[in-house]
Formats: C-alpha cells, sequence, structure tokens
C-alpha cells in the first residue's frame, strides 16, 4: 500500500500575529496537489494556532510544538493534550531534538509524551535524530533505534504517529543530508520497525526527514524509497514550502 505524502512545517519560536497572517494567506493561495496525494501540516507557536487554524484552509492541518506528559494540573507554563484536543488541534510534535537537547527531555519521557498525546486522540510526529558527535563515531543507527524503542515500548499503535527522522547536524545548518545518507537511515528505521513491531506497522508508517529541507534539494530527497515527505523549518517560513510540499511523489 503506498504510504500518502507528509509535509509538515515546523515554525519554531518565531512570528507575529501580522507574520502569521501572511504565511497563511499565501498557503491559503496555493496550488497544491489534493489531499489525497499528500498531508501537509503547519506548526505554529502555541499562542498563534487559533488564529491559524481559524484562518488556513481546510486541506492544511496544525500541529502544536509540544505538550505535556500528562493531564494538566499543577504543571506552570505546560500545555495539555487535553486543551490541543479541545482547541480541535489535531497534531502535535514531540520529541523535537532542540526540546529533547535544551530541556533535558529524554527518550523514556519523549516515548511517554507519545503515548499520552495518544491516548487524548491527537496525532503525533515523534522526532528522532542524531547529533554530528553520534554520527561521527558511528553509532547513528544505534541512537535513532534507541529513540524509537522509547516510543515503541510505550504505545499500542503507530496508526497515528508519523516518524521524522532529523539528524541534529542538519537542522539549521544548511547540511542537508544527502539523498542516499536519508535513505540509508529510513531504510534502517523501517526495517528496525518490521523486526521489533511489525511487517505491517514497517509498511504503512511514513518516515519523514527534516534538516535543512528546502526547494532546492527537496525532489531529490523525496525520490528516495523510504522517505515518505519532510518535516521542514525555515523554509516553511519562506514561499519555497509550496515547492517543497509540490515534491510530493
Ligand atoms: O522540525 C524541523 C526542523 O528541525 C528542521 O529545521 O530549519 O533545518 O529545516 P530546518
Amino acid at each position: 500500500m503506498a504510504r500518502k505524502f507528509f509535509v509538515g512545517g515546523n515554525w519554531k519560536c518565531n512570528g507575529t500575529t501580522e507574520e502569521v497572517k501572511k504565511i497563511v494567506n499565501v498557503l491559503n493561495q496555493a496550488e497544491i496537489p489534493s489531499e489525497d496525494v499528500v498531508e501537509v501540516v503547519v506548526s505554529p507557536p502555541y499562542v498563534f494556532l487559533p488564529v491559524a487554524k481559524s484562518l488556513l484552509r481546510s486541506d492544511i492541518k496544525v500541529a502544536a510544538q509540544n505538550c505535556w506528559v500528562r493531564k494538566g494540573g499543577a504543571f506552570t507554563g505546560e500545555i495539555s493534550a487535553e486543551m490541543l484536543v479541545n482547541l480541535d488541534i489535531p497534531w502535535v510534535v514531540l520529541g523535537h531534538s532542540e526540546r529533547r537537547a535544551l530541556l533535558n527531555e529524554s527518550n523514556e519521557f519523549v516515548g511517554d509524551k507519545v503515548e499520552y498525546a495518544l491516548s487524548q486522540g491527537l496525532k503525533v510526529i515523534a522526532c528522532i535524530g542524531e547529533t554530528l558527535e553520534q554520527r561521527e563515531s558511528g553509532s547513528t543507527m544505534a541512537v535513532v533505534a534507541a529513540q524509537t524503542k522509547a516510543i515503541a515500548d510505550k504505545i499500542k499503535s503507530w496508526d497515528n504517529v508519523v516518524l521524522a527522522y532529523e539528524p541534529v547536524w542538519a537542522i539549521g545548518t544548511g547540511k542537508v543530508a544527502s539523498p542516499a545518507q536519508a535513505q540509508e537511515v529510513h531504510a534502517e528505521l523501517r526495517k528496525w520497525l518490521a523486526e521489533n513491531v511489525s511487517a505491517e506497522v514497517a509498511q504503512t508508517t511514513r518516515i519523514i526527514y527534516g534538516g535543512s529541507v528546502n526547494g532546492g534539494n527537496c525532489k531529490e530527497l523525496a525520490g528516495q524509497a523510504d522517505v515518505d515527505g519532510f518535516l521542514v523549518g525555515g523554509a516553511s517560513l519562506k514561499p519555497e514550502f509550496i515547492d517543497i510540499i509540490k515534491s510530493a511523489t
């Protein structure tokens, strides 16, 4: 069964109301493939989720960039999965490397977050990826397998999970992984899923690439057998994000 191409736009900690409206306007005007060809999800900062959702065309969905690990309560500053559901926000990005690094989010913590978000009915873009040091030491697959295992150990179903492989050394650096590098890790991740979860999960789970994707490199990356789409940072704030969406094969 063909896996539907998936393009996510992670706006990170950027924007003003005016800038959000400008980006949404560009997206709303764009000619993009239909929803049965490509699934498009953009992820504004929390504070802009309602306005972005209210203005966006119906075939582009929204995601939060994070949510808390359990039911809301005395967790100052956190946003709960229940709140996202209440706002009818269908997706959430979890385990982004910037949160793993800056906020010490462990593999176990990310696994718990993914499980709780799914339990509340959210769909999850689960991020994994190795650092340059880990790649140079030859431990890329050991690292991403451990990150994936921490999620697999906690969840009952992969139906609402998109796995985003984002090599940390490619994020925000302009040093995009080569198509061969991306394909190698994606294929290994699919093999890991087949051996440790099930053949069906391996076949149906979208594994998307993130890390310096742009309008110039997206087509070749999209042509790789196990690259099922992208999670785009900087370029998702620019009109070239439309070109990346159109790279859907
Ligand atoms: O989540 C996607 C992001 O980490 C990639 O960032 O700017 O390298 O596309 P960028």
